[in-house]
């Protein structure tokens, strides 16, 4: 269905490309015949991997990166492909339209993406009505961020303002600083920034634990364009918050694997094997300053299994997969499963994930 379907797909704008099968994935997602149709179709073939992390029973550690499903309209249909889980948003307080188009951007040759969308979000009441109709079988991540408009000082409004409102209805919530399309967006992970603001999203977080009686993990989602030293002040701010998971990383403004190639010169965040490297470097020094204490969520570049393990490999217990559906179409999230699967029969763990990423993320 997807090969017959790519090569369409593939000559047509990558945003309205992008926007024809979310529509179509939305659509699927209000029928119960469309669900059970895309998991009998794709689901199934994926086999049953679980893992505990954050407190959270993954069906398997494979989920989808923020940014496909902005609206959180899509979501039941994405859960069918067979995703351990799906990150929604990033959904900010209010409508905004993002940067204009064109805004996304294809580098064919090395299957990679080039985006600049800059928050495009429905805003915060038009996203959690689209939650109230998710059916709950499906596990959430909501990432939230801010709007353009609200000066970086009082970014914490905004993310104040997105975790009050979407606490009862995530599973975790993503803290997301690291998109290269909003202005100063990035300054938050500077030293003192990140401390204020970890500060307040996580007092915040605890109060709407215990009024909601539910614990919601807070993840912090990086950037992969940082040097060491920012990576060592992320991780002690992590740890002195109690942050229960880092998601490494978003999209990188570095151009290094891709010069000369069309759209190279595109500003905006890349994504895809360009950015793998980067991303899988980024994952192996947090892994190597959080201790193995703290989750590490890889994503970046993930197109196969062995990409998968190697994130795992470097200290990530999860990992996620966008612009590698756009490419690879569903069939890579069964196949990335179903390979880490074989790894952690290989290794003598049979389906015991939890044995066999601590003895890979074992530091002694
Ligand atoms: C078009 C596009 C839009 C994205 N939007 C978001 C977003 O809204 N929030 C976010 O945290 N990450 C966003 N991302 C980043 C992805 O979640 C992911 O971190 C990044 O693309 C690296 O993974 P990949 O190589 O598998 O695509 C976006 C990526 C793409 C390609």
């Amino acid at each position: 269905m997807y090969l017959l379907a790519k090569p369409l797909l593939m000559r047509m704008d990558p945003e309205r490309s992008h926007d024809l099968v979310i529509s179509g994935l939305a659509r699927a997602s209000r029928s119960p015949a469309g669900i059970r149709a895309l998991r009998a179709a794709w689901g199934r073939r994926a086999t049953s991997l679980p893992v505990k992390v954050m407190g959270i029973e993954f069906p398997n550690p494979v989920g989808l990166a923020a940014g496909l499903d902005k609206q959180g309209n899509a979501g039941a249909a994405l859960g069918a492909l067979g995703f351990g889980w799906v990150e929604l948003g990033t959904v900010t307080p209010l409508p905004q339209d993002g940067n204009p188009r064109p805004r996304m951007f294809r580098l064919v040759t090395r299957e990679a993406i080039i985006n600049r969308m800059g928050f495009n979000s429905i805003g915060l009441d038009a996203f959690l009505a689209n939650l109230e109709a998710m059916p709950r079988d499906v596990i959430r991540g909501i990432n939230i961020g801010k709007n353009a408009a609200t000066p970086v000082e009082r970014a914490a409004d905004d993310y104040l303002a997105c975790l009050d409102a979407v606490h009862r209805h995530a599973d975790y919530v993503t803290i997301n600083i690291s998109s290269p399309n909003t202005r100063n967006l990035r300054d938050l992970q500077e030293d003192r920034a990140l401390d204020a603001l970890l500060e307040a999203i996580s007092t915040r977080a605890d109060a709407l634990n215990s009024k909601n009686g539910r614990k919601v993990p807070l993840v912090l989602k990086v950037a992969p364009d940082l040097d060491d030293g920012q990576v060592q002040a992320i991780a002690n701010l992590v740890k002195r918050h109690g942050i229960d998971a880092v998601a490494a990383t978003n999209t990188t403004i570095s151009r290094d694997a891709v010069t000369g190639l069309p759209h190279a010169d595109e500003t905006g965040g890349l994504s895809g094997p360009p950015l793998r490297d980067l991303a899988t470097r980024i994952i192996a020094a947090l892994h190597a300053e959080l201790g193995g204490v703290t989750p590490i969520i890889g994503i970046g570049g993930i197109d196969s299994a062995d990409a998968a393990l190697r994130k795992i490999s470097a200290g990530a217990s999860l990992v996620q997969i966008y612009t590698g559906l756009i490419y690879r179409g569903p069939g890579l999230v069964a196949e990335v499963v179903n390979g880490l699967a074989r790894a952690c029969r290989y290794a003598g763990h049979d389906n015991d994930t939890a044995a066999w990423l601590s003895t890979l993320h074992d530091h002694d």
